[in-house]
């Protein structure tokens, strides 16, 4: 049993990492600012978790354990902040073993309108992260990085060996935190570093209490076609039909969440057992799925119809991106297991048990209070 930190645990990809960790064993301390993740969503892990009550020790403060067993703690804070940061390294009394570094900015089209705040966010996040794991004598980390970095490649598929050539701010910030981790880890060769390249993680946990919750109008595919299946939003818009594929629509890569979580347990058990090392891995599934080849596994898995309509395409989208997911295999013995069908189902049943998400309750008292202690 490892304790471990995860930045942005509250998110999406986050908050099924921190279930299948749980389930694995670990003690795990969550900073998060809730710019795009939610107590309420790792108040339902733990309960998933089957961990005890879900406890508020203060306003920014939430915990929950299985006594012997796993422990979830959740702070809101910045990974900007110094403070912040050293508040959660010793918030359980210290022993953080390793790092999961998801809190960043991710929308490619915001991206382009607030640089600044990207690359404040996502690479001085970073910076203070690693000064903050150097206070606290931790070494080993998995960072939470994208397949935007190969930009529009007309490579399939695409290996880790393919060109860097992000096209956007928030690929140029990816790049950019891979380019710092590389120079980190050559300075000491103390660290364990793993550089996760996701392709397009979508789906839920089967359980449909936990999911993606978009903060307003979904950026991606998935979540907006639960929304248009939900009835939240009017009809899919399809950007362009007219791309060098089978049926004209794009070809994406798309990977069930809980494949994805159970890949980042893989490298921290791989980082933990082997000598320092640094991975860098594509997690994908090595299979390409077109928009309508989404659209129609979506209406026939769950039985309904979904109103669509071809429009342009959307600038800076390419034709067709799709992981060569070989070295994640070959380094960590994982590969995804969950069909198309199976991210259709269980995306359905989160959107249709939560049609507006967590609900806007952010930050309201969420289970008991267990006094006033103030987190130090
Ligand atoms: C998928 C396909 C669109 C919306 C982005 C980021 C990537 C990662 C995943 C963070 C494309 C089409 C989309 C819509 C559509 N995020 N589409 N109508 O662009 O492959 O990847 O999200 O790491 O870094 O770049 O994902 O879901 O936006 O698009 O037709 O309303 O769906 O053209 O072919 P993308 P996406």
């Amino acid at each position: 049993m490892t304790k471990v930190l995860l930045t942005g645990g509250a998110g999406f990809i986050g908050s099924h990492t921190c279930l299948v960790l749980l389930e694995t064993g670990h003690q795990l301390v969550v900073i998060d600012d809730f710019s795009n993740g939610s107590a309420e969503a790792l108040r339902r892990v733990a309960e998933l978790a089957g961990l005890g009550p879900w406890r508020q020790a203060s306003a920014e403060h939430w915990t929950a354990a299985e006594p012997g067993g796993g422990s979830l703690t959740l702070l809101r804070g910045d990974v900007r902040s110094p403070r912040d940061l050293d508040r959660a390294f010793a918030i359980t009394g210290g022993g953080i073993s390793a790092v999961l570094h998801f809190a960043g900015l991710k929308a490619v089209g915001e991206s382009m309108t607030q640089p600044l705040r990207y690359w404040d966010v996502n690479v001085t996040g970073t910076v203070q992260l690693l000064e903050a794991m150097g206070r606290h004598a931790c070494q080993t980390l998995v960072f939470s990085s994208s397949a935007t970095l190969y930009g529009t490649t007309d490579r399939v598929p695409i290996p880790e060996t393919a060109p860097l050539q992000p096209i956007n701010p928030y690929g140029y910030t990816k790049a950019a935190v891979e380019r710092l981790l590389t120079d980190v880890a050559t300075s000491d060769p103390g660290w364990r570093i793993a550089l996760l390249r996701y392709f397009n993680p979508v789906g839920a946990h089967p359980s449909g209490r936990i999911g993606e919750d978009p903060n307003g109008l979904p950026n991606n595919l998935f979540p907006f076609l639960c929304q248009v299946a939900g009835g939240r939003r009017q009809h899919l818009e399809v950007f362009g039909g007219d791309w060098p594929t089978p049926d004209g629509t794009g070809v994406r890569d798309y990977l069930h969440v809980m494949d994805l979580a159970e890949g980042h347990g893989r490298a921290l058990d791989v980082l933990q057992a082997e000598p320092p090392q640094m991975l860098t891995l594509n997690l994908g599934s090595g299979h390409g799925y077109s928009v309508l080849e989404l659209v129609r596994s979506f209406e026939t898995t769950n039985g309904l119809t979904l109103p669509y309509a071809v429009v342009e395409r959307r600038p800076g989208d390419s034709a067709v991106s799709v992981a060569d997911p070989r070295e994640a295999e070959r380094r960590m013995g994982w590969r995804t297991r969950r069909s198309l069908a199976d991210i259709c189902r269980d995306g359905w049943a989160w959107q249709s048990a939560n049609p507006q998400g967590y609900g806007s309750n952010e930050g309201q008292p969420t289970g008991a209070l267990i006094g006033a202690q103030q987190v130090s």
